[in-house]
């Protein structure tokens, strides 16, 4: 068979690995060729591709980034998007499938265009780990790792000045990485989007802290917003994108933290930084095995379908159950950390 492969959205770490397990189980089991689409969606509108065979992906297991580049075009949005755009660059380039490995807007496309009968399977991808259909998505671990360490490092400092350290993490609309990050740091409150917390408890938790002699630590994630606070997403307005401009909750809390208990405090943004670099050993091997899983649902015809993990298994499930909703975090997973904040 001939497929194409695109990555979309915003770039994780774990993609090239996804190209590297498609193409090389492709090649070696299926007899298969590929060609790899420039620039995520853009490239298919555009009719932009390379041709991928083994020797374009060696040695890609372990690179961050993506080797086809990504942006987040929408293949259904704009004057030169639409179906029958997509069906004309599938049929000129003969291609029998495309693998999209994206997000939640890049497999919402993806669903759309296999539901107009285009042979589409999907590949998730988020380091939010936020994608419902399977219990992990590559990027996520190595996300955690990235911010776990830096923690570890504003934790030496703050206790050297005896000052609460405040860290933004990524998490627009859910918390698992600051969950996890804060989880493994030992930090002395987590904010996630999914709880209601107000600056008061996150003081009592902080002072209470700093009275026993250590220095607080407060892991944010971006899409938090204090309880008393709600209005700020609408004083922020939207971005470039149309997305609800998060602006700073890291620098919020911050500010207030410092302005209620008097405690010197400091604000750290890991930003981009969480989504850059190699991945980690458990990220390559998901994603390695996801592209691998792809290539057999192509052979299975399984369109609308995409790859899942469940416990150890890589599964399959169809794209409407990854798009029905934001995977949050339970309320039983915020009652065990919380277990762990303040006194
Ligand atoms: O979806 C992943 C994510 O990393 C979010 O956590 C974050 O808000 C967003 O992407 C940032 O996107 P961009 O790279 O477009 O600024």
């Amino acid at each position: 068979m001939k497929i194409g492969i695109l990555t979309s959205g915003g770039d994780c770490p774990g993609l090239n690995a996804v190209i590297r397990g498609a193409v090389l189980h492709g090649v070696k089991t299926h007899h298969d060729t590929f060609v790899g689409f420039r620039h995520g969606w853009k490239g298919v509108l555009t009719n932009d591709a390379i041709a991928l065979d083994r020797t374009d992906v060696r040695g890609l297991a372990g690179e961050g980034g993506t080797i086809l580049g990504s942006s987040r075009t929408n293949p259904l949005d704009g004057p030169d998007a639409g179906v029958a755009t997509v069906a004309t660059t599938l049929q000129r380039r003969e291609l029998d499938a495309l693998v999209v490995i994206g997000g939640e807007g890049s497999l919402a496309g993806a669903k759309r265009l296999a539901d107009e009968g285009l042979p589409i399977v999907g590949v998730p991808k988020t380091i939010d780990n936020d994608l419902r259909g399977t219990d992990y998505t590559f990027g996520f671990d190595t996300a955690v790792s990235i911010a776990t360490d830096a923690m570890d490092r504003l934790r030496t400092t703050g206790e050297s000045h005896h000052r609460c350290m405040v860290a933004e993490v990524m998490g627009r609309h859910v918390g698992w990485i600051a969950l996890h990050s804060g989880v493994a740091v030992g930090a002395h409150a987590v904010l996630i989007p999914e709880q209601r917390v107000g600056m008061p408890e996150v003081c009592a938790w902080v002072q209470d802290v700093h009275e026993r002699g250590r220095s607080p630590l407060v892991v944010v994630a971006e899409g938090f917003i204090p309880a008393e606070r709600e209005d700020v997403l609408a004083e922020n307005g939207t971005d470039a994108a149309g997305r609800p401009r998060l602006g700073g909750v890291g620098a919020l809390v911050t500010a207030e933290i410092e302005q209620r208990t008097g405690i010197e405090t400091r604000n750290t943004i890991l930003g981009h930084v969480q989504r850059g670099g190699n991945p980690t050993g458990f990220d390559r091997v998901l994603a390695t095995r996801f592209g691998m899983a792809a290539v057999d649902l192509v052979h299975e015809s399984r369109w609308g379908q995409m790859v899942s993990i469940r416990g150890t298994e890589i599964e399959r499930v169809d794209l409407s159950e990854a798009l029905a909703g934001l995977k949050t975090v339970p309320q039983h997973r915020w009652d065990e950390a919380r277990a762990l904040f303040g006194r």
